[in-house]
C-alpha cells in the first residue's frame, strides 16, 4: 500500500476555514527528550503571547483530544511489548484526531497554537529509537495531518543523563519511554539534532542546560521575528 502523502507546508491550517494567511495564528512546538523542560517554556512562552493580546491554544501529544487521553494511556502505560508498527500508527492515529479536531480549527479561528511535541516526536523515537525507517515514520505522520507544519519548532536539547537525573528528582513513576535504557535515549538526541540540521529554518536549537528566563529570552526573540514578518502571497496550502 502506498499512501498519499502531501507536501508539507509550514503553518498550513488547510483551506477548509477559508480564512486568509495573515489571519491565521502561529502553530509552535517544542521538542526534545524526556526531563528537558519543555513544559516550563511552553508555559512561559503562553504568558509571552497572552501579555501581547494573543490568544494561545496549549496542547500536547500525545493525549491533547479526548480520544488521545485513551491512546496516550495505551502507548505510555500498556504493560508488555506493543509491535513497532502499532506503536506508530497509535501515534499518527492520536496525532491525526489532534490536528483535525483541535489545532487547525484554532488556527483557522487565529489563534496561537504550542504544543507540547509533534511529528519530529515519532521521527526521533519510533524512527530512531526503534527498528522503523525514519522516512516511513514521518511519512505517516505527514499523510496523518494533511501535511501541516510547525512555523517553528523548538528543539530542547540536553545530555539525555542530566535529563534523567532530572526526571529522577521529580519522583514520578517512569512511563514506558522513559525507562527505555540509555542508549535509546541517546539515539533520540542524535535523530533530533539531525532533523534539526536537516530543516534549519523550522528550528531554533537551544541548549537546555542554561538558565530558564534566557532559553524563554531567545525563544520569544524568534518568535517575534515570526510575528513581524510580512504574510505569505501564495494560496493557502502552497508549501514554502
Ligand atoms: P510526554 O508527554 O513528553 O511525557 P511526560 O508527560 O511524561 O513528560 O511524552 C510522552 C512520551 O511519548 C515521551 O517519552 C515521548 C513519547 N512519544 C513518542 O514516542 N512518539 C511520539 O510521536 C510522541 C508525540 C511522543
Amino acid at each position: 500500500m502506498t499512501l498519499e502523502v502531501p507536501e508539507p507546508a509550514p503553518g498550513d491550517s488547510g483551506p477548509a476555514e477559508g480564512r486568509a494567511e495573515s489571519e491565521r495564528g502561529l502553530f509552535i512546538t517544542f521538542e526534545g527528550g524526556d526531563g528537558v523542560g519543555k513544559s516550563t517554556q511552553a508555559a512561559l512562552l503562553q504568558e509571552w503571547l497572552t501579555a501581547r493580546g494573543h490568544t494561545v491554544v496549549r496542547t500536547r501529544e500525545p493525549g491533547g483530544s479526548e480520544v488521545g487521553v485513551l491512546v496516550r494511556d495505551i502507548v505510555l502505560h500498556h504493560r508488555g511489548e506493543i509491535a513497532p508498527r502499532a506503536e506508530a500508527l497509535l501515534y499518527a492515529a492520536d496525532r491525526a484526531h489532534h490536528i483535525e479536531t483541535v489545532v487547525r480549527p484554532a488556527l483557522g479561528r487565529g489563534a496561537d497554537v504550542i504544543q507540547d511535541r509533534y511529528l519530529d516526536s515519532s521521527v526521533a523515537y519510533q524512527g530512531a529509537g526503534r527498528v522503523l525507517g525514519r522516512d516511513e515514520v514521518r511519512n505517516l505522520s505527514v499523510w496523518a495531518t494533511g501535511g501541516l507544519l510547525p512555523d517553528l519548532t523548538v528543539l530542547l536539547d540536553l545530555d539525555p543523563a542530566v535529563a534523567r537525573e532530572r526526571l529522577e528528582a521529580d519522583d514520578k513513576p517512569f512511563d514506558r519511554l522513559e525507562s527505555e535504557r540509555s542508549a535509546f535515549h541517546d539515539s533520540v538526541r542524535e535523530e533530533f539534532l539531525a532533523l534539526a540540521a536537516a530543516e534549519p529554518g523550522r528550528f531554533l536549537v537551544l541548549d537546555a542546560s542554561r538558565i530558564p528566563a534566557d532559553l524563554a529570552t531567545d525563544i520569544q526573540g524568534r518568535v517575534q521575528s515570526l510575528l513581524a514578518r510580512p504574510a505569505p502571497t501564495g494560496s493557502v496550502g502552497d508549501a514554502d
